[in-house]
């Protein structure tokens, strides 16, 4: 698959309102609407997975989660791959996994600041191909420093899959990963394990958070 032909949810895409669908009564407050429903999501990412096996074959893949937003996106696209597994008897591809944990973000704005927490396996990556899958890519900077940090270990190939890519003002997309659900409009999102301070990760579907949940979910300095 190309790079740039991505899913392009245009900036004057009308988001679903809440009263249509499923939300826990928890978060009724805090959300503007509802961008992309989870069934949704689980279509894209049936393609996604399609697309992976088709491009990688035969051979063995490591697929690298970026926690703690990565994590819902990494067990369902695991899920379809492994079935495609099962359901090719002439390919199929051996899947390892790891888990990396960064953090760059404090309330929505980019602190600049991107912290690398855990990722002690990374020796193992040497000689192996890749498939980093993040939750979402807006400035790039962490992809592109988290790349960085990889490529010291010395893997064969590096592939990016990323559930979400956003289109930021003025910027456009600021990185084009190899695998890409939704290109997005420049709104914070949550929900489907992307947070808010921790917040609306046990939340399914991806929607876009309203001033009043900014200011109920607002990290404090302590
Ligand atoms: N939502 C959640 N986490 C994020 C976002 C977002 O829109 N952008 C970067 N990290
Ligand atoms: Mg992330």
């Amino acid at each position: 698959m190309a790079p740039g032909s991505y899913i392009k949810i245009a900036d004057e895409y009308k988001s679903f309102t809440l009263d249509h669908f499923c939300v826990p009564k928890h978060y009724e407050e805090d959300l503007e609407d509802i961008m992309i429903p989870w069934g949704l999501i689980q279509d894209r990412i049936e393609r996604l997975a399609r697309d992976i096996f088709q491009s990688v074959k035969d051979q063995p893949l490591t697929a690298v989660c970026i926690l703690k937003g990565g994590y819902r996106f990494f067990t369902d696209l695991l899920d379809k791959l492994t079935a495609l597994n099962r359901a090719h008897g002439h390919v199929s591809v051996p899947i390892t996994i790891d888990f990396i944990r960064l953090k760059s973000y404090e309330n929505d704005a980019s602190s600049g600041e991107i912290r690398i927490v855990g990722g002690d396996s990374l020796s193992s990556i040497a000689g192996r191909n890749i498939l980093v899958v993040e939750d979402i890519i807006d400035t790039g900077r962490t992809m592109i420093k988290l790349l960085e940090l990889l490529a010291e270990h010395k893997p064969a190939s590096v592939k990016v899959a990323s559930l979400l890519v956003k289109r930021r003002a003025g910027q456009g997309v600021t990185f084009r990963p190899d695998y890409c659900g939704f290109e997005i409009p420049d709104k914070f999102v949550v929900g489907y394990a992307l947070d808010y301070n921790e917040y609306f990760r046990d939340l399914n579907h991806i929607c876009v958070i309203n001033n009043a949940g900014k200011e109920k979910y607002r990290q404090t300095a302590t």
